[in-house]
């Protein structure tokens, strides 16, 4: 079965396509083409993500990353002869009247080459960024329209768990799935989310239980808000984390100046909160005359153990509430090293498994969102064609 995976949640147009093999068990799943184009660049100059300048981008780059996808997969094949799609035009303008760039290109590109042998599209409908969503389920719809393929809505949080269990194989871009050991929790860090996850299969469908989550900020809106204050650039995750780092290897055991706080660690619950250690960073910083790189370094790893002794704490706390078998980290706050360090050893303290997706797949992709929809088709879901992009769509 070939996937067609799309994202635009966020600042990342993703395009990228899938083969699985014959063995519905195990299957083996081949990256034929992965093409992602970030918008990060655009956005550090306004020190954040604009939603509309992210759908813009999205409408302008969709078509040109689709045509690249398939060349890479070795799909594109030019027809002998272009042949207008009269009757479908008029559909494809509806479909894409919101975008009427985009409909242009996406005109152009269908006329010019032949159907893709590709059995299913997989978009992200949410949640994230609602005008950026929609270009990128408009865009699915109209290829699906046009080359009649089935339409599968796609949860992004999904893609984020679904990628962690995933192992190299020995031909390049292939990887096979390492079964779970249900009950998992799933701690799913992002730039929106910060949630805790009960994950749980029944009859090869996977099921979905939030158990926590924050009450304000995102752990990764913490790390880009954090950032700003310190003076860093957009997205702030990786900058504080590089920092930190040195921070660690420079001074191993010093004690720090500036204390912050383990926000809602004792609360007996599996919530979070991380609007208040942003402001507590914000006090200190305007108390410090001068912020040079040494205090910035300080400030950065203290900000780092405190949010990541919280989460630990917390999933620990989780995994035995639910007697979990395994943990699973994702989202692209999970790309962080010590997250990393700090929940394979977690894992092992508790004698359970520990997955988590390998750097490249941490952060949003489109691999994710097709290998969500192959797992959903594969345990029944059906083809839709009336959905719409929600900005808060749930597990
Ligand atoms: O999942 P993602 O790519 O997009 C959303 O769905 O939000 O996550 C983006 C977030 C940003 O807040 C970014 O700063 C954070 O992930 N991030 C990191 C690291 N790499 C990315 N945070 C901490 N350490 C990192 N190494
Ligand atoms: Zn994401």
């Amino acid at each position: 079965m070939k996937i067609l995976g799309i994202e635009t949640s966020c600042d990342e147009t993703g395009i990228c396509i899938i083969e699985t093999g014959e063995n519905t068990d195990n299957p083996k799943i081949k990256i034929l083409g992965n093409q992602l184009y970030s918008q990060i660049a655009l956005h550090t100059q306004y020190g954040g993500v604009y939603p509309m300048m992210a759908k813009r981008e999205h409408a302008l780059n969709l078509t040109p990353q689709l045509e690249k996808c398939l060349e890479e997969a070795g799909m594109l094949k030019l027809k002998v002869e272009s042949k207008k799609l009269k009757e479908l035009e008029e559909k494809v303008r509806e479909i894409l009247a919101r975008e009427p760039e985009m409909c242009g290109e996406v005109i152009k590109l269908t006329e010019k080459i032949e159907r893709p042998d590709i059995d299913a599209i997989a978009v992200t409908n949410g949640p994230g960024l609602e005008p950026a969503l929609w270009v990128g389920v408009t865009f699915a719809k109209a290829i699906s329209e046009i080359w009649n393929i089935p339409l599968i809505p796609t949860n992004h949080m999904e893609g984020h768990i679904v990628v962690a269990p995933l192992v190299n194989e020995a031909e390049p871009k292939t990887y096979t799935l390492k079964p779970i050991n249900y009950p998992a929790i799933a701690l799913l860090i992002s730039g929106g989310h910060t949630q805790l996850v009960l994950v749980n299969e029944e009859n090869r469908k996977l099921k979905y239980e939030i158990v926590g989550n924050t009450k304000d900020d995102a752990i990764g809106e913490a790390f880009d808000k954090v950032a700003r204050i310190l003076g860093l650039p957009y997205p702030g995750g990786p900058q504080i984390s590089k920092l930190a780092e040195k921070e660690r290897q420079e001074f191993p055991d010093k004690k720090t100046s500036y204390p912050l706080p383990r926000p809602m660690i004792h609360s007996g619950d599996l919530n979070f909160s991380f609007s208040g250690i942003k402001t507590a960073v914000l006090y200190t910083v305007k108390e410090i005359p001068d912020l040079t790189d040494s205090v910035k370094q300080e400030i950065a790893r203290e900000f780092e153990d405190a949010v990541v002794e919280v989460i630990v704490k917390k999933t620990e706390k989780s995994v035995e509430q639910f007697g979990a078998k395994t943990i699973i980290i994702g989202g692209g706050v999970s790309a962080n090293k010590k997250i990393r360090t700090d929940f394979a050893k977690l894992a092992e303290k508790l004698g359970i498994d520990f997955m988590v997706p390998e750097f490249s797949a941490s952060t949003d992709n489109a691999f994710m969102i097709a290998l969500a929809g192959y797992i959903n088709i594969m345990s029944g879901q059906k083809p839709e064609k009336d959905f719409k992009a929600n900005g808060n769509l749930s597990l």
